[in-house]
């Protein structure tokens, strides 16, 4: 039997007439890298925002692990949403050190998270001073922070230059080889098809296909086939 780290079951959510999530189920089988594909306004963060808690779902379910998602479920959740939110005047330590001791956690656990994504020898700089991708990094150094069964990054691609991207995908990987299951959106189709092992493609708050990728697959064709349906 498949194992699923995390399941909707007719997610939906309206903003005042608008329906921006329309009776999404999505499975993301655990251990792997699912990503949502979707063009701007698609409804991906707000889909996000819901698993992270964000914003409440006006219809419909969010299984973890087997069970209904609750707020304690937090803890074992980390996450992207949108850019990260930093403080320009502190170095990559500082930064996640606030966290840190919000979430009391070790202070060693920061220099933990800080070689996982590579990013050990920032010293003095201050995060203002950090290039885009590294500021990213350090964005999901602070997600990984209170160690995620789930990690849910939003547009982790956006603004990355093509090698930030092979970076992106090798640390992504070493995730999931590591017990974590990732949920990642983008509206780049070559972007998603590097970084996922399966794919789901929402358009209009509404989940259009939900498939593995591989290699063979010509996911330009799919998705214009699935998009103009
Ligand atoms: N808080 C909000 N209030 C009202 N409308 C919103 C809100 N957040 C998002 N929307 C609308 O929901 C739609 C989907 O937005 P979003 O989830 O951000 O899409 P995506 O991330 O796929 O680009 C957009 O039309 C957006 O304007
Ligand atoms: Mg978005």
């Amino acid at each position: 039997m498949e194992k699923y780290f995390l399941e909707t079951n007719h997610l939906t959510k309206t903003f005042g007439k608008q329906v921006v999530v329309d009776d999404v189920s999505i499975k993301v089988k655990i251990h792997t890298v699912y990503g949502l594909l979707g063009p701007n306004g698609a409804g991906k963060s707000t889909l996000l925002k819901m698993l992270t808690g964000l914003l409440r779902p006006t219809k419909g379910e969010i299984i973890i692990n087997g069970h209904p998602w609750s707020r304690k479920d937090l803890k074992d959740i980390g996450a992207l949403i949108e850019s990260p939110a930093l403080y320009g005047n502190l170095t990559a330590h500082e930064n996640l050190l606030v966290h840190a001791k919000l979430l009391r956690l070790p202070e060693s656990r920061i220099q933990e998270v800080l070689h996982l994504v590579g990013l050990e020898n920032t010293g003095k700089k201050k995060a203002s001073q950090l290039s885009f991708g590294m500021k990213q990094r350090l964005g999901i150094a602070k997600a990984l922070l209170n160690h995620p069964k789930l990690l849910i990054l939003d547009e982790p691609t956006n603004g990355l230059d093509p090698l930030g991207i092979q970076d992106l995908r090798k640390l992504i990987k070493s995730f999931t080889e590591n017990g974590i299951t990732v949920i990642l959106s983008s509206h780049i189709l070559s972007e998603v098809k590097q970084l996922a092992d399966y794919i789901g493609i929402i358009q209009n708050g509404k989940l259009r296909y939900e498939g593995k990728i591989d290699e063979s697959q010509d996911l330009e064709k799919l998705f214009v086939d699935v998009v103009n349906e």
